[in-house]
């Protein structure tokens, strides 16, 4: 295995919240996959734009909107240039993954028809299959599912029979939210094409760890949150070909996203501002490049390469507790460990950890379709980041064994 080449003792004097305590012991912060941490770098450019140049964008004139103006672009060019993708004007900022997503499925509204198919997997976040469902419900299309294994792996044999000249569309995560599981999303994109189907890629839990490159992957869209790679919640992104984003409608009405307006009639802005009517989140969008800059001054390689260190590490040590199960084994795996401990709920577990300052989520993940496969009512999830220690591993699993004492 690659050693790591982090320091991740001086990374954590960058993140405040991780001196804190929760109930009178350390933070351990084991919820990553729900949220990132926020660094220094990004709280101040936070405070720098509030205390500096707060002002409306693409609007005034005056020295403060120019400024806004400039920084928030320069921050979209900054998202184009992590995700190689061909032009800015490809980046819609959005409020996040959800926003990115049904704003895609309301355009895909005027675009199918009675009896078309849209393909989704087994293992999506609610947000990848909720919009998809309301979409087939609007327009009469199918919905069919991309089974997955036992081991929380994507059936690709099933993936290529189900494709056909009615499949228009296939949504598929980059990274399972609940299972870690890494998709292969450039075999997926690729066959989906030789059918004539576009395909989504959910992005939001793969962001933190891996980069991906739009233009090789050639992906018809993907969909980031900045909340999960270090960013400030309520801003994400979607990227769209430039192609499919001239050819969708606008999602929202409003200021900004036009090009004239009369009461006969409205003709629309060119991209990307088509896409984003009203006020943006202008502090989140800057924040979001602010966010960028911070990961990649550490490294996506350094970050994947210690992140697999604890994910080895992790596995390895809870397997060691009786009656402890592991949700999604799959060779490719991003930090992510889903488990239960036979006869003790999984929310059991959680409120032990939390009162030893260790915070991981439980319950269904916004995966319920996942749990069902899999019998259960939900999972303790930990999920890592670059920030974190091998002995706050170590610090989760005597929790969990001491919660396994207590509740069985
Ligand atoms: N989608 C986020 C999670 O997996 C909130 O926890």
């Amino acid at each position: 295995m690659t050693q790591t080449t982090i320091d991740v003792l001086k990374i954590r004097e960058d993140f405040p919240i991780l001196n804190r305590e929760v109930n009178g012991k350390p933070l351990v912060y084991l919820d990553n996959a729900a949220t990132s941490q926020t660094p220094i770098q990004v709280i101040n450019a936070i405070v720098d734009y509030y205390s500096n140049y707060n002002a409306n964008i693409h609007r005034g004139v005056h020295a403060l909107s120019q400024e806004a103006t400039d920084k928030y672009e320069a921050a979209r060019e900054k998202i184009r240039a992590h995700y190689n993708a061909s032009e800015s004007k490809e980046i819609i900022f959005t409020s996040g993954t959800t926003h990115s997503i049904n704003l895609v499925a309301n355009g895909f509204s005027s675009l199918l028809n009675k009896g078309d198919e849209v393909l989704v997997t087994a293992m999506e976040h609610h947000s990848n299959i909720v919009p998809w469902q309301m979409l087939c419900e609007r327009t009469g299309a199918h919905l069919k599912v991309i089974p997955m294994n036992l081991d929380g792996v994507l059936v690709m044999d099933a993936y290529h029979d189900l494709l056909s000249d009615k499949t228009k569309l296939v949504f598929c995560n980059h990274v399972s939210n609940a299972l870690g599981t890494v998709n292969p999303i450039a075999e997926i994109i690729e066959a989906a094409h030789s059918v004539g189907a576009a395909v989504l890629v959910d992005g939001a839990q793969a962001a933190p760890h891996i980069k991906a490159d739009f233009q090789r992957l050639d992906v018809d869209f993907y969909t980031v949150s900045a909340h999960k790679i270090c960013g400030p919640t309520g801003v994400g992104m979607l990227y769209g070909k430039k192609e499919w984003l001239q050819k969708l409608p606008p999602y929202q009405g409003g200021g900004e996203m036009i090009a004239e307006v009369t009461f006969e009639k409205t003709t629309y802005a060119d991209l990307p501002h088509k896409f984003e009517a009203g006020t943006p989140n202008i502090c989140g969008g800057i924040a979001f490049g602010a966010a960028l800059d911070y990961m990649n001054s550490i490294g996506f390689d350094n970050i994947a390469n210690y992140e697999a260190e604890l994910l080895t590490y992790a596995t390895k040590q809870l397997l060691t507790i009786e009656g402890l199960k592991i949700y999604g084994i799959a060779k490719e795996k991003t930090g992510v460990i889903s488990f239960n401990i036979e006869g003790v709920h999984p929310y059991d577990i959680g409120t032990i950890l939390d009162k030893l300052g260790i915070a991981v989520r439980t319950g269904h993940h916004c995966a319920q379709p996942i749990m069902d496969f899999f019998k259960i009512p939900g999972t303790v999830r930990a999920s890592f980041s670059f920030y974190n220690t091998k002995e706050e591993i170590d610090s989760l699993v005597s929790g969990v064994k001491r919660a396994a004492q207590m509740l069985l």
